[in-house]
This record gives structure tokens, sequence and C-alpha cells, in this order.
């Protein structure tokens, strides 16, 4: 299978569970990237059984309202029973590194008031160790460089996202050569500078459940 087949495959498989848990007034978390817009395309298919969503980015709001699938601000509905979304890398603990769509801001947010976190990804996901995918981090703008300078004496080299404005209006800076062995401490650490709006750690409030696409066929991961 291609790497493409491989997400759509665990979207396919994501869909599957939530669709078996939907209720009347189930609210849908969605997530952002090439492995969501799968689950989104899914979606699509029972729009009309679909309460609401929850959408982390613009950019997937805009895909599920063109299925006709109702989104709804966070704040208006408070919480989402479950939220599906890929990742950039996971450990086996379902730790993640999130964000090469730029989106981690409001996925974090999701992901926070979610009953369930269901991660999708295809295999090439999967790491020993966090870091290899540079992390981002979301800034405000008049702060990048001194939250740049910050992460040097943190032992990581931030690069400016260049072009790239987040749906919040903010920067990006990707940190290379991390090796995480201390996924949330990193989180916690990368949290106190001032300037930082979030990082794409997902430790503290990793995955509740990983579906894995292999080449072997479709694991479910738990941590
Ligand atoms: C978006 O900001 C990211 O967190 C995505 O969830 C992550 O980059 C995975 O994207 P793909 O599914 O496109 O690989």
């Amino acid at each position: 299978m291609t790497q493409d087949e491989l997400k759509q495959a665990v979207a396919k498989a994501a869909f599957d569970y939530v669709e078996s848990i939907l209720e009347k007034d189930t609210i849908i978390g969605v997530g952002t990237g090439t492995t969501a817009n799968f689950f989104i395309d899914e979606l699509g298919k029972i729009s009309h059984r679909i309460n609401g969503t929850v959408a982390s980015s613009e950019e997937s709001a805009r895909r599920l309202k063109e299925h006709g699938i109702p989104v709804y601000d966070l704040n208006s509905v408070g919480f989402v029973s479950v939220y599906v979304d890929g990742a950039d890398e996971t450990n086996k603990h379902l730790q993640l590194i999130k964000g090469g769509g730029a989106a981690l801001t409001r996925e974090k947010i999701v992901a926070a008031t979610a009953d369930e976190f269901i991660c999708i990804a295809d295999e090439s996901k999967m790491v020993q160790i966090l870091g290899k995918f540079p992390l981002p981090i979301e800034v405000i703008p008049l702060a990048r460089s001194y939250v740049a300078r910050e992460i040097v004496k943190l032992g990581g080299d931030p690069v400016y996202r260049e072009g790239c404005l987040t749906d919040n209006g903010n920067h990006i800076l990707d940190i290379y050569n991390l090796e995480i062995l201390a996924p949330r401490e990193l989180e916690q650490q990368l949290n106190q500078i001032t300037g930082v709006v979030c990082n794409g750690l997902f430790a503290e409030r990793g995955a509740n459940r990983l579906i894995l696409g292999t080449s072997t066929g479709i694991k479910t991961i738990l941590p």
C-alpha cells in the first residue's frame, strides 16, 4: 500500500469506530492535515446523521462545510465526545508531535476538551524517540526572536517557518535537532517561555487510541 492508501485506511477505520459510538447529540472534533482530510471525506458520506463538529482549523472547517456537515464554535458546544486527528510523530505511549500543518494550538485546545482522542497515522509516524520531526512552536510575532534565543539555550535549533501565518495570526518556529527523552517536561518548559502560544508536543494530553496503518494491516494501539 502507498502512504496515501494507508492514510485512507486508518481514516476509514476511525470513521467505523466513530460511527459505532455515534449518538444523536454527539459532537465530533475534527483535526487537520492530509490524514484528517480522508476522515472528513468519510464523514461526508453520513453528513445527514452528524449532529455537529468542531474543526481544528479554518481549512478543515471549510472542507466539512463543503460536505454539508455542521461546524460549531467550540465555545458554543463546550466539549467534543471524540477527537480524530493525525500526527507528525508518535511514540508507543501515544505522546505526539503535531503542528506540521501549523494548526497545533487549535488542535491542542480541541483535544483538551475531548472525552477521547483518536490519533490516525501511517507507520512512518511511529518512532522510538520523538524529535526527528522538527517540533513546531506557535509564537506571538513580536516575540519570535526572543523565543528562538531561549530555545537555543534548551539545545534546539529553531527555524522560522517563512510565509506561514497561523489561523490565530501568529508565527511558527520549527525546532530541529531535539532528542525528546522527557516529552512532558519539555512540553511544560516550552510553555514557560514568554511569547510561546503553544508547542506541538502532545504529551500531557496524548492520544487515547492510535489507529496505525502498517504494511501488515491496521493496528489499534492503546497507551
Ligand atoms: C496539523 O497541524 C498537524 O498536526 C497534522 O495533524 C499533522 O501534521 C499530520 O498531518 P498529515 O496527516 O498531513 O501527515
